[in-house]
């Protein structure tokens, strides 16, 4: 649903997430606070997103599973396993309309369709975290969606990243 407000600016549902979560998280400098509000955030915005997480970079080429909403998450990827691991060793966003078409892909949920993943990276260039959103349906997720989740993390990297990376053993 949107507001048209009375400077005549409409707000997507999108808008209205990422405004959402800006206000939240002003003032906040725990990285797990922030990881969880995104999540809860983004899970109960959207109807398409059936399992909404972050993994997180423990140590060098490792992610374990950090805040979810959803169902059981595999608790350890390795970034040479999952997609979530390819976005880990990549930098990239992994968008991914048919995980079927992914022989990497790691099935935590064997329903899942569709899945976008998109790194966390600090200044350094070190991916911190990944958040990735699964959904039942194929091909959920569109330019909006991967835009919105793109620019957030975007903006964890660079509040959060250096802080996280002297934290994690063997990275810095
Ligand atoms: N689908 C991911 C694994 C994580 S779960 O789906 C929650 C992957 O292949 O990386």
């Amino acid at each position: 649903m949107s507001h048209v407000h009375g400077l005549g600016m409409v707000h997507t549902p999108h808008d209205e997430v990422r405004l959402r979560i800006d206000g939240l998280l002003k003032d906040e400098d725990d990285w797990v606070t922030a990881m969880a509000t995104v999540v809860c955030e983004l899970h109960h915005a959207f109807d398409h997103f059936h399992w909404t997480g972050f993994y997180r970079t423990v140590r060098p080429n490792h992610l374990k599973v950090g805040p979810y909403q959803g169902g059981h998450g595999c608790l350890d990827i390795p970034f040479d396993q999952g997609i979530c691991g390819a976005a880990a060793r990549t930098a990239t966003t992994q968008d991914v309309p048919d995980v079927h078409a992914r022989p990497e892909h790691i099935a935590c949920s064997s329903s899942t369709n569709s899945e976008v993943v998109v790194p966390v990276t600090a200044p350094s260039g070190h991916v911190i975290a990944v958040l990735d959103v699964d959904s039942d349906d194929p091909a959920a997720f569109d330019g909006d969606d991967v835009a919105l989740l793109e620019s957030i993390c975007s903006t964890l990297g660079e509040r959060y990243g250096e802080a996280v990376v002297a934290r994690i053993p063997g990275l810095a």
